[in-house]
């Protein structure tokens, strides 16, 4: 299956189930051989850009990382400041620039859109890195992977999604991939950070398993999986409601004991406070594995949409 060529990956509700399935097993197929040598020369020649007009570290780090690891090179910046955007270029110019020197692009960008917006002007596939509150693929399909490499199956999974559900692009792409696991979806929210209603009612619509409650203890205590968020204070136009939401929600180690000892807790990360450090030596905290897990995923995206796997 080579339909991968070319492909833009912008969008959590872009892929089928096979699709996903191939995206899975050809991370599966890195992972096994990065366990017998350190890189591979399966994209000798090719050059990634890592575009990245907002904060990261694992994303950019991961593509690039992904990217030498596959023996191909790596050019990009990780902060607009250094760029000519700074000189007021647009997005679709600094695009179109780009997409003359690179074979694959990865970006993140503040606003909504920005990815499609990339992807329609430039040759080369784009890759979503995060666009503004919007999506973020990549990190989906990494938590997908993880859910499956942690407990085996994701079929049927109750997977609990808690912190800010409104923002969170990871969430937002997220479910678009366990609508088609049959996953039982409880969602933890304050209440001016809930998931968007239109979101909810077209999962409900496409047969998934939507249930909401503010109540972590109570969602904890069903969970198979556990999906920590960190409230995204880079969207609020009012620091103070900020301030007054971010400790909505902190995961305990003496909560997960007295709940839910065998739930296997994931976070996108960076943490803030969510999660506190006495849950890492947990086996089942699974969040810096999660991490791991990105270069498997990113390696095979990478190797699909150049038509190299
Ligand atoms: C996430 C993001 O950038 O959306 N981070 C990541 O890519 N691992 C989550 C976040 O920033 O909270």
């Amino acid at each position: 299956m080579n339909d991968f060529k070319g492909m833009d990956i912008l969008d959590g509700g872009q892929f089928s189930r096979e699709e996903i399935e191939h995206i899975m097993a050809t991370a599966a197929d890195f992972e096994r051989r990065l366990q017998q040598q350190r890189g591979l020369d399966l994209l000798r020649g090719y050059v990634l850009a890592t575009l990245f007009f907002e904060p990261s570290t694992r994303t950019r780090l991961s593509f690039e990382t992904a990217m030498h690891r596959l023996g191909g090179a790596v050019v990009g910046f990780s902060s607009a400041e250094s760029t000519s955007v700074s000189k007021g270029e647009s997005l679709a110019d600094t695009i179109r620039t780009v997409d003359q020197y690179v074979d694959v692009i990865a970006m993140r960008h503040p606003q909504v859109g920005s990815a499609r917006e990339a992807a329609a002007v430039a040759e080369a596939p784009v890759i979503n890195g995060g666009d503004g509150a919007g999506q973020h693929p990549t990190q989906a399909l990494l938590d997908l992977y993880t859910i499956r490499a942690e407990r085996g199956r994701v079929d049927g999974t109750t997977i609990v999604l808690c912190g800010d559900l409104k923002y969170g692009r990871t969430v937002h792409a997220g479910v678009e991939l366990y609508k088609h696991y049959g996953c039982r979806l409880i969602l933890v929210a304050p209440e001016p950070l809930r998931m968007p209603p239109e979101v909810t009612a077209r999962l409900r619509q496409q047969g998934l398993t939507v249930e909401e409650t503010p109540n972590l203890e109570e969602a904890l205590a069903q969970a198979d999986v556990l999906y920590m968020t960190r409230i995204q204070k880079e969207r609020f136009a009012d620091p103070a409601e900020y301030e007054r939401l971010k400790g909505s929600y902190i995961l305990t180690r003496e909560m997960i004991e007295r709940l839910r000892p065998d739930v296997t807790v994931l976070h996108p990360l960076p943490r803030v406070n969510e999660i506190a450090t006495d849950v890492d030596d947990l086996s089942n905290a699974a969040y810096f594995r999660q991490a791991r897990n990105g270069v498997y995923v990113r390696m095979a995206l990478l190797a699909l949409v150049t038509g190299r796997a």
